[in-house]
């Protein structure tokens, strides 16, 4: 049996295909296919955080229906799922179920029960045991609490996964030691809002935080690097910050969301401080780490934004230099508090668009100028990928602060460390020089605030 997966929305989305995936395999003998015409069961994991790509998910129903085998089921999962629940199947009816995302451990079942729609929000598998990838990487992702408690008022999210709860924590560092010896280089730990974790487990659980439950992974024999998204801004305490930047296994780059840089639409948005909090967040940081990577999310044209409240977001991205960033323009979602704001509130789309195109721009200047500035800087680099173009073969893989680096001339095994001196930039991407293969041992000792202050 082919199995066919179209995967849209977040990381946590990413994550939720994955499991699905390992069910399918382990439980009921499927088998990947990227042949849409081939498979036997496609599934669509969804993503609603925007209007956009909710609306176009029915076309693509359509499109999907057309091609596929005759026989073959089609499911649609995720966020769009949870949110529109049966109206899926009245509107298309050649889907033969609906899976929320909060439900896609019940994925083995809903395939056998025609036309099912299992979309409850309340439904809890903090406790469920996925079966293993089947394919394991240097890179893994381990889930670390599901739902998220916030009620941010653009954010349709904890409509679709619920409230918040988190995994117990002996059973995600039995999970990450299994990673690990397995060939685990580096864990991304996942949750909407993993700084909270610690605040609510489904059954009696030792008092835990996000802080400690790193303390306890870094102790993982073999484990090279722990990363995670995404952290609250408010939840930001010198504590976690102070841990961050000491412990050598976390790798020293932050998604911290900014989503806006005016403390009133801060306020307007429930996100629970200001901009000079968040402000004192990025100095704090880089006071330990200068050499921090720092991402960050924008909506841009939230409801009632005027020009000064724009030019606060902007003021904020010069300071922080920001080096990933996602923006977006506000998109209204049902069941938000946003949503029912008066139509005279929200902004023209033209001045949305223009303040888009504003942010993007200042932020590729800024990419460039500090790509420019890497040069002659020494990183460590996890090798992920081979690569060739005409001339040259590269390794690739990323620092510690996130940055892509490619290595020309030379293939280093995958998962090995590299020691890579930067030698030239290509727009906001850096190219760099083989130094040597560093042991984990030595690769952790330059993973310090110390190290990198040399650097
Ligand atoms: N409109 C636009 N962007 C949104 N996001 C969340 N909700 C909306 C919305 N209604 C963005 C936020 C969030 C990212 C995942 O998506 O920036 O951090
Ligand atoms: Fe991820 Fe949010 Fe989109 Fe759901 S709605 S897939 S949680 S970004």
């Amino acid at each position: 049996m082919k199995l066919f997966v179209q995967t849209m929305g977040c990381a946590m989305n990413e994550r939720d295909s994955a499991h699905m995936i390992a069910e399918l395999q382990t439980k009921l003998n499927y088998t990947l296919t990227d042949n849409l015409k081939e498979a036997d069961l496609i599934l669509i994991n969804t993503c609603s955080v925007r209007e956009k790509p909710e609306k176009k998910l029915f076309s693509e129903i359509g499109a999907f229906a057309k091609i596929k085998k005759q026989g073959a089921k089609i499911g649609v999962c995720g966020c769009s799922a949870s949110h529109l629940g049966e109206e899926i199947i009245k509107k298309a009816p050649s889907v033969d179920f609906v899976l929320g995302a909060r439900n896609v451990s019940k994925i083995t079942q809903v395939l056998f029960q025609p036309k099912a729609v299992e979309v409850d929000i309340d439904y809890d598998d903090s406790t469920y045991i996925f079966a293993y990838s089947q394919s394991m990487n240097i890179k893994s992702t381990l889930n670390i609490s599901i739902g998220c408690d916030k009620k941010c008022s653009y954010c349709i999210v904890p409509f679709t996964r619920g409230k918040e709860i988190s995994i117990p924590t002996d059973l995600l560092l039995k999970e990450a030691t299994n990673l690990v010896q397995n060939g685990t280089k580096e864990l991304l730990l996942l949750g909407q809002n993993v700084n909270n974790y610690g605040v609510r487990f489904s059954h009696p659980h030792p008092k835990t935080n996000f802080t400690e439950l790193l303390r306890r992974l870094s102790e993982i024999e073999g484990l090279y690097r722990i990363r995670f998204t995404s952290p609250h801004p408010l939840h930001m305490d010198d504590e976690f910050l102070e841990e961050f930047a000491s412990n050598a296994r976390i790798a020293k780059a932050l998604h911290i969301p900014l989503q806006s840089g005016s403390s009133r639409v801060l306020k307007m948005m429930k996100r629970g401080y200001s901009k000079e909090w968040y402000l004192s967040r990025i100095a704090k940081l880089k006071s330990l780490l200068p050499n921090v990577g720092i991402g960050t999310d924008i909506i841009v044209g939230f409801p009632t934004e005027s020009q000064a409240d724009f030019e606060d977001t902007m003021e904020v991205l010069k300071i922080a230099e920001f080096d990933t960033l996602y923006s977006f323009i506000y998109s209204p979602r049902p069941n938000t508090s946003a949503y029912s704001y008066d139509k005279s509130m929200l902004i023209e789309p033209e001045v949305a668009k223009e303040r888009l195109a504003r942010l993007q721009a200042l932020h590729k200047d800024i990419l460039r100028k500090k790509a420019r500035e890497e040069i002659g800087h020494t990183h460590e680099v996890l090798i992920e990928n081979h690569r060739d173009d005409k001339e040259h073969c590269f390794s690739e893989g990323r620092s510690s602060n996130n940055k892509l680096i490619k290595i020309k001339g030379i293939k280093c095994p995958i998962g090995s460390i590299a020691q890579v001196k930067i030698t030239e930039n290509e727009g906001g991407s850096l190219i760099g020089e083989f130094i040597k293969e560093l042991s984990l041992e030595s690769a952790l000792k330059l993973n310090t605030p110390k190290a990198a202050y040399a650097q």
